[in-house]
């Protein structure tokens, strides 16, 4: 079935309101392609008809499968490698010490945000289980958001195939914090348990969210118009604490917002910290603090040189720097994860 112009608009229109996501004629084939199955699934006659009927939206089946259509999901674990590695070598090690002096020392707030089916937020809480070795004792939570609900059942039940776990997943992570089984590798609950997933359109208000001390949103605001980028990155910067890191995907550029953003640099990767107001507190989120321990933290990181490569964009370093970081966890993990003193 061939689209119009006129449908062709209209259903950019459509995908425009419920997403952000920007289709033109030039991904007409594209639009066929995801589309065209859902004519026949739900025994609709044209595009005219499908884009009444999602608009409508009377019908929850079919307005979630056009969802699940325009979406693109693809994802892997520790996918681009550098800001796990940032994250583990430079980002965490800093926001645990700056947290150390407060009340909320052991509380860890993540959010995956546009999480697809899950491999972004169970690669977080692998990272962090390896990193800190008494980590049930502390009080960590992901949040991991999508819009699209076939990503987020298969997040939830968190069973990967073969092909899926081996892309960016060692064999050593995973027979740790894996299990086979006749459907797949099912995550362990360990991991599982760190992680709570919610549906969440990015476009919509973030309400009470936050503070995070760590955003992952990556590979998402590529598909969304500029003024939604930016508006995107701006509501982040304000879910954030003040020592609160931004992973952005790499091919998403932060610079070009101004004093908003204070990139930071680690080997490859580029993450960002939000220049914010002084007066802000550290983390005065509603949940109960955790009281400090004497659990002592040891940063597990060799110093590693900071802020001397812009990001990609940007322009060359002048200093190349030298990597330090030790193994990262695809490879075979840090040498030293954070042991509290206590737990050894
Ligand atoms: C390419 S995947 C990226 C997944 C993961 N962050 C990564 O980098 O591997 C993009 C995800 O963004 C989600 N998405 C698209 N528009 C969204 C919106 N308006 N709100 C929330 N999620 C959205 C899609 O459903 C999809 O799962």
């Amino acid at each position: 079935m061939n689209l119009s112009p006129d449908d062709i608009s209209r259903l950019c229109l459509l995908v425009d309101e419920l997403s952000g996501i920007q289709w033109d004629a030039s991904k007409t084939y594209l639009i066929e392609a995801r589309l065209v199955p859902l004519l026949a699934t739900f025994g609709i006659a044209n595009f005219g008809d499908l884009i009444s009927k999602v608009r409508a939206g009377l019908d929850i089946k079919l307005r979630t499968a056009f969802i699940d259509a325009i979406t693109t999901r693809e994802t892997l674990f520790f996918r681009d490698d550098s800001p796990f590695q940032a994250l583990e070598f430079k980002a965490l090690p800093e926001i645990i010490d700056a947290k150390a002096a407060t009340p909320f020392s052991r509380r860890l707030r993540f959010w995956s945000a546009a999480c697809s089916s899950g491999q972004e937020p169970y690669s977080l809480a692998i990272l962090l289980r390896e990193m800190i070795e008494d980590i049930d004792r502390w009080d960590v939570q992901i949040l991991a958001t999508d819009l699209a609900p076939a990503a987020l059942a298969t997040a939830s039940i968190g069973v990967y195939s073969e092909f899926e776990v081996s892309r960016g997943m060692s064999p050593k992570l995973r027979e740790k914090y894996f299990r086979r089984t006749p459907e797949g590798w099912q995550v362990s609950e360990a991991i599982k348990k760190l992680v709570k997933f919610e549906r969440r359109n990015l476009l919509e208000p973030f309400g009470a969210l936050g503070p995070f001390d760590v955003v992952f949103c990556r590979n998402v605001a590529i598909y969304f118009d500029l003024e939604t980028r930016k508006d995107l990155f701006d509501r982040l910067a304000k879910t954030l604490a003040p020592h609160g890191a931004l992973f952005a995907g790499s091919s998403e550029n932060l610079s070009c917002y101004g004093e908003r953003w204070k990139p930071q640099f680690h080997c490859r990767a580029t993450f960002y910290q939000p220049n914010k107001p002084a007066t802000q507190a550290v983390a005065t989120a509603a949940a109960k603090p955790v009281p400090p321990s004497s659990t002592a933290y040891r940063s597990s990181t060799p110093a590693v040189p900071t802020a001397t490569a812009p990001s990609p964009a940007g322009p060359k370093p002048a200093v190349a720097r030298s990597v330090t970081a030790t193994t990262s966890l695809k490879t075979g993990l840090s040498s030293t994860p954070l042991v509290s003193s206590s737990a050894r």
